[in-house]
């Protein structure tokens, strides 16, 4: 036997796994420094009340001969595929309950996606970008290229009809970079998959940190999306379910290639390799779509949004150049000229006990930045923006 020799052409270790790695080195060194962790994207927030109030009675159902259930329907159960479809329908989209497949989150489902394809693919994947979509495609033998997301043009790459690429990775509002797609810039992705016959995979997770009110939350606010676009969402930074893990992937019944149906063949794979989610957590989620847990969500993204301007405020008060933190609840900063990322991640740990995430592990252009997450509580925001303040007094701003 042998093992699958494009484990090889991975990176040693998993983006975060390296990141929380070095923390802990650091930690076991310096015992008594408390650690700001602003790396990855770990919500710090309870449960709204209404979600547990839900997951109290779902779990006592269990309890019941009566109200008791075993297997679950794979793709999800009815009444929270219901209200997802309701929630697109408030975005103004019109997805069918029976286009919706309930997961345990982006992660798995982004994974498992490539696997509808033909293996020996090529992949567009935005650089930088969420390092998951790469390295599927490359465990998977696929082929991948990038769209360079660069501060000449936003963070935002547009269709370049010189590139033939099967796949098209979108992930707006993007992680790493915060940087948002208007409804008119995804119209040319669409027409961009149609016309070369690609298929896009969108990545919403951050859709509900949008407050312009005018960057898309939805690819299905396209016309003709649904004919050659999946989008994929979760509810862990929405609805804080880092760790109970709910999300959702829609697959239209119009995205078909030679006449058959991505719905039809993503429930063949989903059915196959997947047992569902658990009655407690879909009920749980079912109840972040009511309009109470609705609002109380919203209360919890703009806590973190107020994190995001506390340390945008502070980077901006040293006059460091930063992008994000205005529909993305992550902030993109330019470490000082000369040093590349993980060199500064390491500085900025050890300089001023701050963990952010360095740009080169989303992708080679997110070399000479570093990510900083608002997902902590805000004492934990507002001590940080003390620390980068002081922290910018030995780094002048005319090293950028
Ligand atoms: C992030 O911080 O970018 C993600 O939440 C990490 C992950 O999903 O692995």
């Amino acid at each position: 036997m042998e093992f699958n020799g494009d484990f090889f052409n991975l990176p040693e270790s998993y983006l975060f796994a390296e990141v929380a790695d070095a923390v802990s080195g650091y930690e076991v060194l310096h015992p008594d420094k408390r650690v700001l962790k602003l790396s990855i994207g770990d919500v710090t927030l309870p449960l709204p009340p209404t979600v547990v109030g839900a997951m109290r009675s779902a779990a006592a159902e269990t309890g019941d001969k009566k109200t008791f259930r075993g297997y679950l329907p794979y793709e999800g159960c009815g009444f929270l595929r219901e209200s997802i479809k309701n929630y697109y329908k408030s975005m103004g989209a019109d997805v069918s309950a029976d286009e919706i497949f309930i997961s345990d989150g982006a992660k798995s489902d982004l994974w498992n996606l490539p696997d509808l394809f033909k293996r020996g693919l090529t992949a567009l994947v935005p650089d930088p970008v969420y390092p998951v979509y790469a390295e599927s495609n490359v465990l998977k033998g696929n082929r991948v290229v990038y769209a360079a997301a660069t501060e000449q043009n936003g963070f935002l790459p547009m269709p370049d009809y010189g590139v033939k690429a099967g796949l098209i990775y979108i992930c707006s509002p993007n992680n790493p970079t915060g940087a948002a797609y208007t409804p008119e810039q995804l119209q040319e992705w669409v027409e961009y998959a149609i016309k070369t016959g690609a298929v896009i995979l969108y990545d919403a997770a951050y859709e509900s940190f949008v407050r312009d009110g005018k960057s898309a939350r939805t690819i299905y606010s396209c016309a003709g999306a649904e004919s050659c676009a999946v989008e994929i969402c979760s509810l862990s930074k929405t609805a804080g379910f880092t760790g109970l893990r709910c999300g959702y992937t829609v697959v239209p019944k119009a995205l078909k290639l030679n006449g058959v149906s991505a719905n039809k063949l993503w429930y063949r794979l989903k059915s196959t390799c997947f047992n569902g989610v658990s009655y407690v957590v879909q009920r749980a989620a079912e109840a972040a779509f009511s309009a109470g847990g609705l609002a109380e969500i919203k209360k919890n993204t703009g806590y973190y949004m107020q994190n995001a301007k506390i340390l945008s405020g502070a980077l901006s008060r040293c006059g460091v150049p930063y992008w994000g933190g205005k529909n993305s609840p992550y902030i993109w900063l330019k470490c000082p000229r000369g040093t590349d990322s993980r060199g500064f991640f390491k500085e900025l740990l050890n300089g001023a006990g701050i963990a952010g995430t360095p740009g080169a592990g989303f992708g080679a252009g997110g070399e000479g930045y570093l990510r900083l997450s608002s997902f902590s509580d805000a004492e934990t925001a507002l001590e940080a923006a003390e620390r980068l303040e002081n922290f910018y007094k030995t780094h002048p701003i005319s090293a950028f």
